[in-house]
């Protein structure tokens, strides 16, 4: 399926690459998806909120159209995400008599619901997102203060490990978050990742978020934050990644497009970001951006409602960009 010229071919001997998708986009981005991507994870279709919202009700439907687009189509699946302090209902932390649901209670509910949803994708997703974002990006200490930190205690995160291996023995199973440049941050979650590892936990790999942007982070931190990784011995994907024109401080809100300079910085700053994925092709085995196309990204709405935002290789109607070119090196020849 994948189109000559196209980024998964361009970089089909180093690693996947991959776009989320919605079940609205695998319509609204089809031919682009199977042209330019093999891999796929669903934005928000597998997380809990989406396929658990009741003890006992699960939703699959919208899941299974992504599982089934790349099944057809022969594109790879993250499976993304099973522990989260976000988009996790309410009673899932609740006794049911109007108190919060204790430690023995709250490991039978993680149990059930990761043997259901990694059990019934067993044969589409080779990989999951297991434990999304427990580290805490604020002071000393190592885990965000979550309601699964607060139900169950530290081993929320190695039990979750072990009840995905045991769904599924044949899945990569990831710890994935952002901020994983941020030197102290990286610090955090090498300690986390070597404590799993020296307690035995079945975990393959790292994910790093990268949703970056056109001036942060500064390239070393992205190559220290992948050399301390790889260190660990694990395997590393890029899981979310996209360049958001904005800076961190900039706030305004009345562009109607990007300016050229955003366009010549964005441009620069992929070529750097892939040049040093390429370097570790064998340590990172997969790419993935979180969106195909600048018609439709979550960084429309964040931080700033409403405010467009041009992140992506793709422009809004889905036409290829300078920094497409840039990555692909066709600009060079
Ligand atoms: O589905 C409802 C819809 O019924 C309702 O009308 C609408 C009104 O706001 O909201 C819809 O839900 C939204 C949902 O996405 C589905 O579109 C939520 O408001 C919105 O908050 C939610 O945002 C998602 C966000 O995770 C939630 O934290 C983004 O799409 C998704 O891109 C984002 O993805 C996360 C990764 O999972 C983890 N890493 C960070 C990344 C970016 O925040």
């Amino acid at each position: 399926n994948i189109a000559e010229g196209s980024l998964a071919r361009a970089f089909e001997k180093d690693f996947y690459i991959g776009a989320a998708v919605s079940s609205r986009t695998i319509v609204s981005q089809k031919e682009l998806l199977i042209g330019q991507y093999n891999s796929l994870t669903a934005e928000n279709e597998m997380k809990f909120a989406s396929v658990h919202p009741q003890e006992r009700t699960y939703t699959f439907e919208e899941a299974d159209r992504i599982a089934d687009f790349a099944r057809e189509h022969g594109m790879k699946l993250r499976g993304h995400t099973l522990v989260w302090h976000n988009q996790t209902p309410d009673w899932v932390f609740e006794d049911g008599q109007g108190g919060e649901a204790g430690r023995e209670l709250l490991l039978e509910r993680i149990q059930a619901h990761i043997e259901k949803v990694v059990g019934r994708y067993s044969e589409t997703v080779y990989g999951w997102d297991v434990v999304n974002e427990a580290v805490t990006d604020e002071g000393e200490a190592l885990l965000r203060p979550s309601r699964w930190l607060k139900g169950i205690g530290e081993d929320y995160i190695a039990q979750a490990f072990r009840f995905a291996h045991a769904a599924d023995p044949n899945a990569l199973l990831f710890y994935n978050d952002y901020n994983e440049c941020n030197p102290g941050k990286r610090d955090k979650i090498c300690r986390l990742v070597r404590s799993l590892l020296d307690e035995g936990a079945p975990i393959h790999g790292i994910g790093l978020q990268a949703h970056w942007n056109v001036q942060d982070p500064p390239l070393g931190d992205i190559r220290a934050a992948i050399e301390a990784y790889a260190a660990l011995g694990l395997q590393l994907q890029i899981t979310e990644m996209d360049v958001s024109v904005f800076t961190f401080q900039d706030r305004r809100a009345d562009l109607a497009e990007p300016t050229a300079e955003m366009l010549r910085l964005q441009e620069q700053r992929y070529r750097q970001f892939f040049d040093l994925f390429r370097e570790y092709s064998g340590t990172i085995t997969g790419v993935t951006f979180w969106g195909a196309a600048d018609d439709y990204t979550w960084l429309d709405d964040f931080p700033v409602r409403g405010r467009k935002n041009w992140p992506l290789l793709f422009d809004e109607r889905q036409r290829p960009k300078a920094a497409l070119r840039a990555v692909l090196g066709t600009d060079r020849t």
